[in-house]
């Protein structure tokens, strides 16, 4: 009788600027409990949100050669703001030989929930300025009639990467970001960054039920089944962890926002960021 070892499971790679796409990764681990993945914090590089267009896709176009440098399947861009002005160019850079998915603001169903008729976006200045946001406005809140407002603040994603998800600063930071919401009367809340999904609580405490939240990680997690699908096994599947910034300073922060220890190790991105760059 012939005996058979499957063979071994590629992981998906997942990556963001820092700890925000953590909580994607949160969402696609519920959906594919069996399935490895591999999770990258460019963290020598955030915040993504304040760079130029060009910074952005050269940093994601290392992120993502690396992944599949670690024979991932595919990878999953864990962040809006490279989203914003990175997947279409790396989609038609892979063609269909390393599957992309990437994230929009939830906007389509923050549109449909809203009995105000205005709609807050939370988000990085790339991701405000970037054509994906534009589209799903034009396509879901213009035709609607429903305003959208444009929200950003400079302190919001460096304080979750020093472990601030709440704190008498990120509180501060909260109350002057979302004043403008409240004052408008906006009644949903779109998270437009991976990051503020951490916030959650600290929105809640600052502003109670003023606002519904609506993220897209678990809309990212049911596109990621249907393109790179499930693997069938008993075994929970596993994460590797890696960082571009200090490990020890990442696993840190890591562990207070996903509530157990991780191992870091690091990354090395220099080498591909110089070919991005040179391309
Ligand atoms: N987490 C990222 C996002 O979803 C970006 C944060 C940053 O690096 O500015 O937009």
């Amino acid at each position: 009788m012939t005996s058979f070892s499957p063979a071994p499971q590629r992981p998906i790679g997942v990556f963001d600027s820092g700890m925000g796409g953590l909580s994607v990764l949160g969402e696609l681990r519920r959906a594919l409990p069996h399935q490895d993945f591999v999770y990258l914090a460019d963290t020598a590089h955030v915040p993504y949100g304040s760079r130029t267009e060009a910074e952005v896709r050269t940093l994601t176009t290392a992120c993502t050669d690396w992944l599949r440098q670690q024979g991932c399947a595919g990878a999953v861009i864990a962040c809006n703001t490279a989203s914003a002005f990175s997947l279409d160019f790396l989609r038609a850079r892979y063609g269909h030989t390393f599957p992309i998915v990437g994230l929009v603001p939830a906007l389509k169903p923050a549109v449909a929930a809203t009995q105000s008729g205005t709609v807050a976006v939370l988000a990085t200045p790339v991701t405000l300025r970037g054509a994906l946001l534009e589209e799903v406005i034009q396509q879901f809140a213009v035709p609607a009639g429903v305003r959208v407002l444009r929200l950003s603040h400079p302190d919001l994603v460096p304080l979750v990467e020093v472990g601030e998800a709440d704190s008498p600063r990120m509180r501060a930071a909260l109350r002057e970001a979302l004043a403008p919401a409240a004052a408008a009367e906006a009644d949903q809340l779109v998270l437009g960054c991976t990051h503020f999904p951490f916030l959650a609580s600290s929105i809640r405490a600052e502003f109670g039920n003023t606002f519904a939240l609506l993220d897209s990680g678990a809309a990212v997690a049911r596109r990621t089944v249907q393109v790179l699908g499930s693997v069938v096994s008993d075994v929970s599947g596993e994460v590797r962890y890696f960082a571009t910034g200090n490990p020890a300073e990442v696993a840190s922060v890591m562990a207070a926002l996903l509530g157990h220890t991780v191992k870091v190790e690091h990354a090395e991105l220099n080498q591909l960021i110089q070919e991005s760059v040179a391309r």
